[in-house]
């Protein structure tokens, strides 16, 4: 959620700024900004609107080897030239970009216009460019300690002075901040993607730490001003990882990718010998991981979703309760926390707050905190104590794809540790192991089918409304292809358990409102079909997600196939298909896939 890039060398550093946003753009796209320092001036660009709206309001060569860049994600104050960031004070001499939240600004503005001072935006950030001028010290680090001492909330900010053109001050409280370690010249961004082209060193920094950054170096310390000592950790996303490739959208190029992050995810955690499975980093010996007697599992959004089908997942092969809930609801209900529960923090940025938030609270009960997360050296990733990596590589589209997969691919791998602990027989483990190693091919095989998903995405994008039903696992299923659709497509889409369509949406269906049922031949098939009876009696269009099998006991409006898998893994499948199905509903109503209106790939605000 909104996204900073800096940088300070010997190059200009407009273009550097503005190739940053361009890699940031997933994180904010309503606005974007950069200032660069010289001559003792800032020179500062805003504009509302994408990054490439920015790029035409810039001068054709910008001077400068010291700026720093936004791309906004609006919290205080709507898309506009005035909100957008950096900010500056009113002699012009600080600029700063911010990304999280001031709480306490609409005070400390007060206290600013009392003193006759005029603010140029709503923002809550612009606060900060005023507290710094107003705090006049030494060095700029001394005058942004001083400042961030009377702010409350959270924040990663960078900050330039005019009159200092060889330093960027960047701290941070809650909203990640990383520094990119390159030959004479460092860079500083929200997230290690806008680093990657020009360095694969990078240094995250922690709450409460600030850091003065030259072209030679940086130097971190604390806000209080003791010195910290970090450790550079490589990044292994390659260039290509992060580029779209041959493909229209990233989503698409995502989705493509399945198989082989599904491999990645897989890769040496596959046990024959004892047909279990090996996940090094869950650091609980057999005996601690015997002691577990729930599961609760946290998360937003699409991870939360796969959250739902994780404690499928641990229920069936572990025959340990497991439950999800959105991170957000657990947060504010004051939880009671069990010391013989196994709480499991799932994110794909390893940045969302509200799952950061959980996941501290749940520490500081004293509470076990497992991580599922993709981004390597993320914040979440950092405070939980052990952790599972998905590796499937960056995600760019702001809807998670192959994420969501690779989230579902690590329950089962730790449903069938857990398993295999207790009740999951040898076999078991065997009949498991070889379904895991079929996905990535089974993923291929429903890609190659993308002409007959496209058939079903034509006839329900003239729909207003869409229902998604399925039962169990196949519930997760619905929820998440419900999610995908009104994310990329606008199109209002509500998931229900089939078991409830008859107590209040079945008043709903019409021949306008197409569903599309989860109907894997389990055995709770049976039961679906009648579901779908249900629904055709209403007049509702019908289309089925299924497995091959004999001619279907009733009549539907589409069909879409995949490969069956072993009934527990079923459900990973099945969602694979109502990707492309939301790709080509959107791609049909020409929405902007990658960055669909109001959504943000990382939430780092509550
Ligand atoms: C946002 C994104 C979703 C994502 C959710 C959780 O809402 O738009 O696609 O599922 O955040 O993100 P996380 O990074 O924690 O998995």
């Amino acid at each position: 959620m909104c996204g900073i890039v800096g940088y300070v060398g010997k190059r200009d550093a407009a273009p550097i700024l503005m190739e940053g946003l361009h890699r940031l753009e997933y994180r904010g796209y309503d606005s974007a900004g950069l200032a660069v320092v010289r001559n003792g001036k800032l020179r500062t660009y805003k504009s509302k609107g994408k990054v490439r709206e920015l790029e035409t309001h810039l001068p054709a060569k910008l001077r400068g080897a010291t700026g720093i860049a936004h791309t906004r994600w609006a919290t205080h104050g709507q898309p506009s030239d005035e909100n957008a960031h950096p900010h500056s004070d009113p002699t012009n001499r600080f600029a700063i970009v911010h990304n999280g939240i001031v709480e306490n600004a609409a005070e400390l503005r007060a206290r600013f216009e009392s003193q006759g001072v005029t603010f140029l935006s709503q923002t809550d950030s612009e606060v900060l460019a005023h507290l710094i001028a107003a705090t006049p010290a030494e060095t700029l680090a001394d005058s942004v300690r001083g400042a961030l001492r009377l702010v409350t909330g959270t924040y990663g900010i960078a900050v330039v002075d005019a009159e200092r053109a060889d330093e960027i001050v960047v701290a941070r409280n809650g909203s990640p901040v990383i520094l990119g370690i390159g030959e004479r010249e460092m860079f500083v961004a929200s997230d290690a993607a806008a680093l990657v082209r020009h360095t694969q060193s990078i240094v995250h920094l922690d709450d409460g730490e600030l850091a003065v950054v030259r072209a030679d170096g940086y130097e971190t310390s604390t806000l209080a001003g003791g010195a910290t000592v970090k450790t550079p950790l490589t990044v292994s996303w390659s260039q290509e990882a992060l580029d779209k490739g041959d493909h229209e959208h990233y989503m698409r190029k995502e989705i493509a990718e399945q198989p082989e992050a599904i491999r990645r995810t897989l890769s040496g955690r596959l046990d024959d010998r004892f047909q279990t499975t090996h996940l090094g980093g869950l650091e609980m010996a057999a005996r601690e991981l015997l002691e577990v007697r729930r599961v609760k599992i946290l998360g937003c959004g699409s991870a939360y979703i796969a959250g739902c089908m994780g404690a499928q997942l641990i229920e069936q092969l572990a025959r340990v309760p497991a439950h999800a809930e959105p991170a957000s609801e657990f947060r504010y209900r004051n939880p009671v926390i069990e010391p013989d529960t196994l709480y499991v923090a799932v994110s794909q940025s390893g940045e969302t707050f509200d799952t950061l938030a959980a996941l501290q609270e749940i520490k500081r009960k004293g509470g076990r905190v497992l991580g599922l997360v993709n981004v390597v050296g993320s914040t979440i990733a950092r405070e939980c104590e052990r952790g599972v990596y998905l590796h499937a590589g960056p995600e760019i589209a702001v809807v998670a794809t192959k994420t969501f997969t690779c989230t579902a691919v690590a329950f089962a791998l730790l449903a069938i540790h857990l398993g295999r602990l207790r009740d999951l027989s040898t076999a078991g483990g065997a009949r498991l192991l070889a379904a895991l190693k079929a996905l990535p091919a089974q993923v291929e095989s429903i890609l190659a089918a993308e002409a007959q998903i496209a058939a079903v995405a034509t006839a329900i994008a003239s729909a207003t409304d869409a229902y998604f039903v399925g039962r169990a696992a196949g519930f997760a299923v619905a929820l998440e292809g419900a999610l995908k659709l009104k994310e990329v497509s606008y199109l209002h889409a509500e998931a229900y358990p089939a078991s409830e369509l008859k107590h209040g949406p079945l008043a709903l269906i019409s021949p306008a409102t197409p569903t599309v049922v989860v109907l894997p031949r389990d055995e709770l098939f049976a039961k679906n079909i009648s579901t779908i009876e249900e629904i055709r009696a209403r007049g509702g269009p019908t289309y089925v997600v299924t497995h091959p099998g004999p001619p279907l006991p009733v009549a539907v409006d589409g069909v879409i196939e995949v490969p069956k898998s072993e009934p527990e893994l079923d459900a990973l499948l099945l969602n694979v298909p109502l990707q492309l199905l939301a790709y080509h509903v959107a791609l049909a109503k020409g929405r902007d896939i990658d960055q669909p209106r109001n959504l943000a790939k990382s939430v780092t605000v509550e």
